[in-house]
C-alpha cells in the first residue's frame, strides 16, 4: 500500500482532505504533521489531534513550525477559516490523544528512512516544516518518492494578485522544496478555484449520516455562509491535491520549469512557470492545469462517506 504523511494547517478544506484521504483505501496514512497557516501552529496542531480522536484516527500527529523562514506570523484572516481554523464548527478537544514526541521535520524523516524510498508526502499548508527537513537531512530529499501540494498558481492568485496564500506565507520554504530535487505534483489555484461544492453535496453527506459525513456537511455550510457574506466559495483546494495523488483522472497535467518569486515588494510568493520554455530548463513540477468537476465532487462525497 502507498505510503503518506500528509502536513497541514487546517484549516476548514485541510479538515475535509485528511477526512477524504483516511477514505481512501489505497493509501496508509503514517502521521499527520502541524504548519503555521491557516491559524497559529498551537490550534492548527489541536485541530488535527482533536480530529484524530473525534474520528477514531490512531496515526501519531506532530507539531511543527510556528513561523515561516524570513517573515512573522502570517495568518489568513478570521473570515476564512474562523478564529480556531474550524470555521463556526466545534469538535471536542481530545482527551486521550496526545501529541508525539518528534517535531514535524524530526517525525518526517524518520518515516522517509523507515519507508526507504517509498514516502509520499500531500502538502496543504505552507511549505514550512518540508524545508526545514531538507535543511536539517541532507538525505531527506532523495528518500520521498513524490510530493503532492496545494498551493501557488501558474496565472494570479489570492492574497494578491500573483500569489497564492500557502506559497506568499512561507516563499523561502517553497523554493527550498522547488529546488530539492523532490518529484512534485503541484495543485494550484488555476485548478482550485474551479473545486466547488454544491447544496446538493452538502445534503448527500448529511444524508450519510457518518460522523466525518456530517462533519464535513458542517465545513461547508460554514463556508456556504461565509460565501454569502461575500468571502470565499466552498472551494476545496486541499482536497483536490489529495485527487492529484490517489484519483489523478479528474485533471489534466501540464510540466514545467518552475521557480519561486522571494524578493519583488508586489510580487514575493509568486509561483514562476516558464510556459514558453524561454529558459530552456528540464521541469522540475507537473502542473495541474485542467479539472473534470463534477467526477472530482463524486469523488470526495464518496471518499468521506468510506473516511473511518
Ligand atoms: C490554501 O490556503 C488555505 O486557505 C487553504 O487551506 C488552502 O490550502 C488556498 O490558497
Ligand atoms: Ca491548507
Amino acid at each position: 500500500m502507498r505510503k503518506f504523511v500528509i502536513d497541514c494547517d487546517t484549516g476548514t478544506d485541510d479538515a475535509i482532505a485528511l477526512m477524504a484521504a483516511f477514505g481512501c483505501e489505497e493509501i496508509e496514512i503514517l502521521g499527520i504533521t502541524s504548519v503555521n497557516g491557516n491559524v497559529n501552529e498551537d490550534n492548527v496542531s489541536r485541530n488535527n489531534l482533536n480530529m484524530c480522536e473525534y474520528l477514531g484516527w490512531e496515526v501519531p500527529v506532530c507539531r511543527g513550525a510556528a513561523y515561516p523562514f524570513t517573515m512573522g506570523f502570517r495568518n489568513s484572516s478570521d473570515q476564512t477559516h474562523g478564529k480556531t481554523g474550524l470555521g463556526s464548527v466545534v469538535i471536542p478537544e481530545a482527551v486521550s490523544h496526545t501529541f508525539d514526541r518528534r517535531i514535524s521535520s524530526r517525525f518526517l524523516y524518520e518515516k522517509a528512512v523507515e519507508c526507504q524510498g517509498e514516502l509520499e508526502l500531500l502538502v496543504t499548508g505552507p511549505m514550512t516544516n518540508i524545508a526545514a527537513a531538507i535543511i536539517q537531512y541532507p538525505d531527506f530529499a532523495k528518500l520521498i518518492k513524490h510530493l503532492w501540494f496545494m498551493g501557488g498558481a501558474v496565472y494570479g492568485g489570492n492574497v494578491l494578485p500573483t500569489a497564492e496564500f500557502n506559497i506568499w506565507v512561507d516563499p523561502e520554504a517553497a523554493l527550498t522544496v522547488f529546488s530539492s530535487g523532490i518529484p512534485l505534483t503541484m495543485v494550484g489555484l488555476d485548478v482550485t478555484l474551479k473545486a466547488i461544492m454544491t447544496r446538493e453535496d452538502i445534503e448527500e453527506l448529511r444524508a450519510n449520516g457518518s460522523k466525518a459525513a456530517v462533519l464535513t456537511a458542517d465545513l461547508l455550510e460554514f463556508m456556504e455562509k461565509r460565501f454569502a457574506r461575500g468571502g470565499e466559495d466552498i472551494i476545496m483546494h486541499d482536497a483536490l491535491a489529495l485527487a492529484a495523488a490517489v484519483y489523478p483522472e479528474c485533471l489534466q497535467y501540464r510540466d514545467y520549469w518552475m521557480d519561486v518569486e522571494t524578493r519583488g515588494d508586489y510580487t514575493r510568493g509568486h509561483t514562476y512557470a516558464d510556459v514558453r520554455n524561454k529558459l530552456n530548463r528540464q521541469p522540475n513540477v507537473r502542473v495541474a492545469t485542467e479539472i473534470d468537476v463534477p467526477a472530482f465532487r463524486r469523488w470526495l462525497v464518496d471518499k468521506i462517506c468510506l473516511c473511518k
